[in-house]
């Protein structure tokens, strides 16, 4: 028999052994604040205890505030913390919950609205803004509804408090029922993603904040706070589902093996990982169909989606798939056993990142590859969207981006309206809206295109500083006075980095500027590689460094500047005029030995990692220089133990090897040199998401002509009439080595440039003029001296390479007096 001592020591030693258990195996968080606004006592909450906000211990600066309370009755909502929603706080003034931070880094904070009336107060009509030192997270709070909302952030917490603020907007007030804030482990929130559809490869995420817009369990299975280790509510899939006849659920929690592997229970727990959502081909063996997901979100916003996999099946062979954010690849062909050891059930995880710009949708789909021939399978275990908020530092849709084309379609709908009598002004506004839209659309794209690169011929500046590694920094205030105080008007390019500015040193040089946005991590690595690059590396079809300025955490980078701007810009998707097919092979030509020269020129190889059309650019004389090294590595020899998780470089131009595996050598720049020669030929974006599938993607497009022998009916219709046949072929078939899956496949630089120069030789050296007659007599005199030059100067030996700038300067000169005068 247990007398009740004993029954209390029981208790006692189980509360003990329970709590170790929990220790052990769940997460503590350092810094751990849980408030019950409005309440007079603690509320606990699934083992978690939320402090009443009138306690001493919490601070809260506040001048008019009413702690309000319900009627337990009225609690209508079955959330997990229906608890913390008896009670609320109302804030008739501006107010601020204060909380010291122990430990610096990614912290969630979770805000409880559960809107009810009391007294004068009716919560449903509030209208607040709610913000901390750096960022907007609510800018004006309207609930509406009656139903509890959950609003969640992650924020890198840098400063030793973090400071909650509640505004509340001209004759309203502000209200809070519950508010949870704790810091995170290091692993979940990654520094940064790759872009999906955008110039920028990588994003960094290290200074932003993040909105989770949803998460979602596959297979249909509500996860509740309770069983996830970090009290994630995880929601199920089956109302995001676009048509749900092709879909099947599936479960097998035991079957997920977490040990050893690189996603802990933190990423996401078993219950996640263990069930998914499949696409059910039984009744079909050709079935072809996607399942699809499809979410509500903002435009103007770029989002962070994390795909969560885990293979549950008892299935002997793997899985091959397609998956899809929006229409574009996140990835081709995905096969889950190339990222984890494990064959079965080892969790995994990736994320992209997408800027959502014309729609309010954001679909997920994932679906048959065409390599699978019958029974395709195609599944997802989980899903989660974060917002990332905008250059404003809000999430705010009446703050974002797209500003300007919402307010305006607001106005264009309102003139509409008024105008209902009138078919001339509808006609009218929509022409406009039109027009403006378009534009709009064509500043967004010069925008994201125009990115970290462009510069010109400094060569005698180069030349000078080449000698002294000190000669290349620069006072902030030269700097300062090139730009004309970093004039928003000479801004020729965005990217990643930050700005890239048009200026003038007081010799006259012209220059481009890159300054860097933020004093990240992420950011100053590379900017210390890309400097270091630069002045090691010297070569007439390398983009020449001028200096650099670190002052007062300053990132700031002077190139020479070059006139006509990136490859990219002259081939499709702008206004520039678009170059001969002599042109075209010379710029290859000069990219391939740039890129030639950075594998051999010194005792160790560097790899590029980053080559493609928008990082070459074209100065004066349409003379092509490899840009924008941020990214670039010396390697392989460093790189053959060192396997990086995150995989870095442009989207569509990524080596389908380093992908998989992880292997960087220079044959992952062979393979981006050959989607670049592509995207030459064929004048068209790598993805280009208007056209049908089969030739959306141009490498697999490309290269199912280049082997059925009809590489010559995808040629950009500009130069078609130009290229010679044997010219033609030679370009394909190095454009298809280059492209090969294996890297030892691939040819070196070398060989490609060889190649290169081979088919300009069988272009023949006398020139067609452009079908339209374009083409000025002085670009084809450029040309031919070019080539001329260009045999004389195959070696890469460094003097060579000073020649050759201080040559085509003077070169530069000769056409700038020869058109001058024909003008
Ligand atoms: C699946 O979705 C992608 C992206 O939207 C689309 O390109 C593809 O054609 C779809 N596949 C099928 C079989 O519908």
């Amino acid at each position: 028999m247990i007398n009740v001592g004993n029954f209390f020591e029981l208790q006692i030693w189980i509360s003990f052994v329970l709590c170790l258990i929990y220790f052990s195996f769940g997460f503590t968080p350092i810094d751990n604040y849980l408030i019950d606004c409005g309440s007079f006592t603690n509320t606990s909450v699934d083992n978690r205890v939320f402090v009443s906000d009138n306690s001493s211990s919490i601070h809260l600066f506040t001048q008019q505030n009413i702690s309000a309370n319900i009627s337990f009755s009225s609690i209508s909502s079955n959330s997990n913390y229906s608890a913390l929603y008896h009670t609320a706080r109302i804030f008739t003034g501006p107010s601020t919950y204060s909380f010291p931070i122990k430990q610096k880094g990614r912290h969630w904070i979770r805000l409880h609205f559960f809107p009810f009336l009391y007294e004068i107060y009716n919560m449903s009509s509030a209208k607040f803004s709610v913000s901390t030192q750096s960022f907007t997270l609510i800018r004006e709070y309207q609930s509406g509804n009656n139903g509890s909302l959950v609003k969640e952030y992650s924020l890198n917490i840098t400063s030793d408090k973090l400071a909650v603020t509640f505004t509340p907007l001209a004759n309203s007030f502000a209200f809070l029922n519950a508010i949870e804030f704790f810091s995170l482990p290091d692993e979940l929130i990654p520094q940064g993603a790759t872009t999906i559809g955008s110039q920028n490869g990588y994003q960094n995420l290290q200074k932003q904040a993040l909105e989770t817009v949803v998460r979602v369990n596959m297979g249909n299975q509500v996860v509740s706070p309770q069983t996830d280790p970090l009290w994630r509510l995880w929601v199920a899939d089956d109302a995001f589902l676009a048509h749900n006849g092709l879909a099947k659920f599936v479960s097998n929690v035991e079957s997920v093996n977490f040990t050893g592997e690189k996603p802990t229970e933190q990423i996401a727990p078993a219950d996640v990982y263990g069930t998914a959502t499949m696409l059910n081909s039984e009744q079909n063996p050709h079935t072809n169909a996607n399942v699809t997901w499809i979410f509500h979100v903002d435009s103007g916003f770029e989002y962070l989606v994390r795909f969560h996999f885990c293979d549950i099946s008892n299935a002997s062979q793997p899985y091959l798939f397609n998956v899809y954010i929006n229409t574009w690849y996140a990835s081709h062909d995905f096969n889950l056993q190339n990222f984890t050891t494990k064959t079965k059930g080892a969790p995994f995880y990736m994320d992209f990142i997408i800027r959502v710009s014309d729609s309010h949708k954001l679909s997920v789909s994932v679906g048959p590859s065409t390599t699978v021939e019958s029974y395709p399978t195609a599944f997802l275990n989980g899903l989660e969207i974060m917002k990332i908020n905008n250059s404003r530092g809000s999430f705010d849709v009446l703050e974002s981006e797209s500003n300007f084309s919402t307010s305006s379609k607001i106005r264009v709908s309102l003139i509409v309206g008024l105008a209902a009598g009138l078919f001339f002004s509808i006609v009218l506004v929509s022409v406009l809206f039109l027009l403006c839209r378009r534009r709009k659309k064509l500043a967004q794209i010069d925008h994201m295109k125009a990115e970290d690169k462009f510069a010109m011929n400094g060569g005698g500046v180069t030349a000078i500083f080449s000698s002294t590694k000190t000669g290349y920094r620069f006072p902030f205030v030269v700097i300062r006075e090139a730009t004309d105080n970093f004039n928003e008007s000479l801004v020729i390019g965005v990217g990643g980095f930050g700005k890239v500015y048009k200026g003038v040193l007081r010799d006259e040089t012209m220059v481009a500027v890159k300054r860097g946005g933020s004093q990240s991590h992420q950011g100053l690595a590379e900017f210390r590689t890309e400097i270091e690059m630069l002045s090691q590396f010297r070569h007439r079809h390398l983009v020449s460094l001028i200096g650099y300025c670190d002052e007062q955490d300053e990132m700031i980078i002077i190139y020479e500047y070059m006139e006509n701007g990136t490859l990219k810009d002259h081939l499709y998707g702008s206004n520039f005029p678009s170059l001969s097919w002599r042109q075209r092979l010379d710029v290859c030509i000069g990219s391939a030995r740039g890129l030639h020269y950075l594998h051999t020129g010194s005792t160790k190889a560097i790899i590029h990692r980053d080559v493609k059309s928008a990082n070459i650019l074209l100065d004066a004389n349409f003379m092509a220089k490899v840009a924008d090294f941020g990214l670039s590595k010396t390697g392989p020899d460093l790189d053959q133990t060192h396997v990086s998780t995150a995989v870095r470089g442009s989207f569509g131009y990524l080596d389908p090897e380093y992908l998989t595996r992880q292997k960087l050598t220079e044959k992952s720049d062979v393979y981006s040199f050959g989607v670049v020669m592509l995207e030459v030929l064929c004048g068209r974006p790598v993805i280009d998401p208007s056209l049908p599938r089969e030739e959306m993607d141009l490498v697999e497009w490309a290269s199912k002509c280049q082997k059925s022998g009809h590489l010559g009916d995808i040629v950009d219709p500009k130069i078609n009439n130009q290229i010679k046949p044997e010219s033609l072929k030679k370009f394909g078939e190095t454009a298809e080595k280059c492209l090969a899956r294996c890297g030892l496949d691939r040819p070196s630089m070398g060989d490609v440039l060889w190649n290169l120069e081979y088919a300009l030789q069988l272009q023949g050296n006398e020139e067609k003029c452009s079908p339209n007659g374009e083409i000025p007599l002085q670009t084809n005199l450029v040309n031919q001296s070019h080539t001329t030059m260009s045999i004389s100067e195959f070696s890469m030996g460094g003097m060579h390479d000073l020649a050759g700038i201080s040559m085509s300067k003077v070169f530069a000169q000769m056409v700038q007096e020869e058109t001058r005068e024909s003008y």
